[in-house]
């Protein structure tokens, strides 16, 4: 039998209605608007994409935004200055700064000023150490959203195995924190594969939930998924200007129970997620 296809454009649209409904009544209750200010550095078309998505989302939903845009020449010292100005303006909920960041400008120096009250990626080390603690204040858009996926399944994850691919710090580690969670996680035993994983087809195989988070095209091929199980494509492949996951979507579909598109899976959600985490912001700051 053929998958359920996770539909993430369709369930982001109503957390994005639930979330512009939120914004409306803070505004009519306390005058404030959410406000989110992303930073751009240079000019990767991806990132100029993936900015323009999340600022759209924000205005239909009735947040501001702002874009701050800078030359790819931009040092490190003017951004962390514009980071600190960010933080200083009472007038900002959120902050983003768009990664990938140049080579040249050390993306851990300038995420750890970002203030952690505004840090609506969740990337600050104050709110990972949150997270791993089972306290979040944010939590990460993608694993956020892919929390939220798997929620939609109605499937049991209390004590299943949980495989993610991937230890990247803005997916894998912080969805294995999130998975392995009493309460606000999947209660899920989690194994983290990656590049020197030994056996990684076998522990595959016997995942009851795979989070496919390492970049590679079509890399989780229908043989190596266990019958039933979820599939979360988090990989955003592009192969001669066509789109795809980390998943061999056609055959895997076939052999689990859910599985997320590419793309209208994971990239919606992260989005909506975003938003959800600008308006906590907006709260937590006026509050
Ligand atoms: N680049 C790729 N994903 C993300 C994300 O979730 N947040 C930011 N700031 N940059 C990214």
């Amino acid at each position: 039998m053929s998958a359920e296809i996770i539909d993430g454009k369709a369930l982001a649209a109503t957390f994005r209605e639930q979330i512009a409904q939120e914004v409306a009544e803070l505004k009519s209750a306390t005058q404030v608007v959410p406000h989110l200010t992303a930073v751009l550095v240079g000019d990767d078309p991806a990132s100029a994409v993936y900015v323009r998505n999340k600022q759209r989302a924000c205005e239909k939903a009735g947040i501001e935004s702002t874009l701050k845009r800078l030359p790819a020449e931009t040092t490190e010292a003017e951004l962390l200055t514009l980071v600190k100005e960010l933080n200083a303006d009472p007038g900002v909920h959120g902050i983003l700064v768009q990664l990938p960041l140049p080579k040249h400008i050390n993306e851990t120096a300038i995420l750890d000023v970002v203030d952690p009250l505004k840090d609506v990626d969740a990337f600050h080390p104050e709110n990972v150490g949150l997270i791993v603690q089972g306290r979040p204040r944010y939590l990460p858009c993608t694993p956020y959203g892919i929390q939220q996926m798997i929620l939609s399944t109605k499937m049991e994850t209390a004590g299943k195995h949980a495989v993610i691919l991937g230890r990247s710090e803005i997916v894998g580690k912080p969805m294995a924190m999130l998975l392995i969670q009493r309460g606000m996680g999947a209660d899920a035993t989690v194994t983290i594969c990656h590049s020197r994983t030994q056996n990684l087809k076998e522990i595959v195989k016997s995942a009851d939930i795979i989070i496919a988070a390492i970049g590679q095209p079509e890399f989780v091929t229908a043989d190596m998924v266990k019958p039933g199980a979820i599939v979360i494509d988090v990989g955003i492949n592009r192969v001669d200007d066509k789109l795809v996951g980390d998943v061999e979507f056609e055959g895997v579909k076939e052999v689990a129970s859910a599985i997320t598109p590419v793309p209208g899976g994971v990239g919606p959600m992260t989005i909506a997620m975003l938003l959800k985490n600008t308006l906590t912001a907006a709260r937590i700051l006026s509050g």
